[in-house]
């Protein structure tokens, strides 16, 4: 198959799958990892024409947004993000009063015990409505789980958490972006296996080693990961996957289990200044040292 990479943004929108990676910055939830930021580099190296557009990690969407694609599957299995996500597509009103109901408690009741009581409202029964207001609030919109039970326990931020206002007006931007995306809770198999010959995959897994502790115990096996995204290729599915270069380094760049001749191309992707640089957490410091994201293509 021959496939121009990296393609031009022109052929994107001949491709049906107009691209705005340059100019989208609007960002709906703060989240670690989000690769917004990174969009445009990223998109840059996807295949000239492709059919649905499937997200499996889908976290912030941070690329889903950039590319707005017409038709596209985004999955996750964090339940409460998916609710958000879910709010967005079929009720966008309702999200814009989740917000906005949980932000007058600041007024009400002063930012830090507003922020406790939807914490704590939170962690007796996660759900999206607490988790939308929770990450643009909490520090440096870093969303961390404790491991053994999935607890939330990132502290109150020391900014003020955007307007209601602001909130519904980046709801709107998003709900024209998101348009042709239809969003499940799934493990990435599950949306993995939904691709077909044509569509395009794009894969932002957690990193085992450090961001377990941020996105809660969840099952992810990189081998499972590799092992589906030979099916796919196999399948005639595009696949794009970002390996932090950062976390797998040196000697543990060598122990990844990267099956022969699955990936044709590899291309490093700046990332500037990572998030967890900033962050002491529980006593441990998450740094990321590097400065470059992998992306590695089956095409
Ligand atoms: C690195 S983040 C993705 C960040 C995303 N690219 C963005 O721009 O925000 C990884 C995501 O994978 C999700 N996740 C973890 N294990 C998963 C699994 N087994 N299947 C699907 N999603 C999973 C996490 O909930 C998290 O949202």
């Amino acid at each position: 198959m021959n496939i121009a990479a990296p393609a031009s943004p022109d052929l994107f929108a001949r491709a049906g799958a107009p691209y705005h990676g340059g100019t989208f910055k609007t960002q709906l939830l703060k989240w670690v990892g989000s690769k917004q930021r990174q969009a445009p580099a990223i998109i840059k190296y996807f295949p000239a024409v492709f059919n649905t557009y499937l997200e499996p990690f889908l976290g912030s969407g941070g690329i889903l947004g950039a590319l707005s694609p017409r038709q596209a599957i985004a999955g996750d299995t964090f339940a409460p993000l998916v609710q958000i996500w879910q709010a967005l597509a079929t009720q966008p009103d309702t999200l814009k009063a989740w917000y906005a109901e949980r932000h007058a408690l600041i007024a009400a009741h002063g930012k830090e015990q507003a922020y406790a009581d939807v914490l704590e409202q939170y962690n007796q029964s996660p759900n999206g409505a607490d988790l939308v207001f929770l990450c643009r609030a909490c520090y440096g919109g870093v969303v961390r789980f404790r491991k053994a039970d999935g607890y939330m326990s990132t502290p109150c931020g020391p900014h003020d958490p955007i307007a209601p206002e602001s909130f519904s007006k980046r709801v709107d931007a998003w709900v024209e972006r998101t348009r042709g995306t239809q969003f499940i809770r799934a493990d990435f198999r599950e949306t993995m296996d939904r691709a077909r010959r044509g569509d395009l995959v794009y894969c932002d897994p957690p990193y085992a080693d450090s961001q377990a502790i941020l996105y809660g115990a969840q099952d992810f096996s990189l081998a499972t990961l590799f092992e589906t995204v030979q099916k796919c290729k196999e399948r005639g599915v595009f696949v794009a996957l970002s390996i932090d270069g950062s976390k797998y380094s040196g000697a543990k760049l060598c122990n990844l289990p990267i099956p022969d001749g699955l990936f044709e191309h590899e291309y490093f992707i700046e990332i500037g200044r990572s998030m967890l640089k900033r962050f002491q957490m529980d006593g441990r410091t998450l740094e990321a040292h590097g400065v470059a994201d992998r992306l590695l293509l089956t095409y």
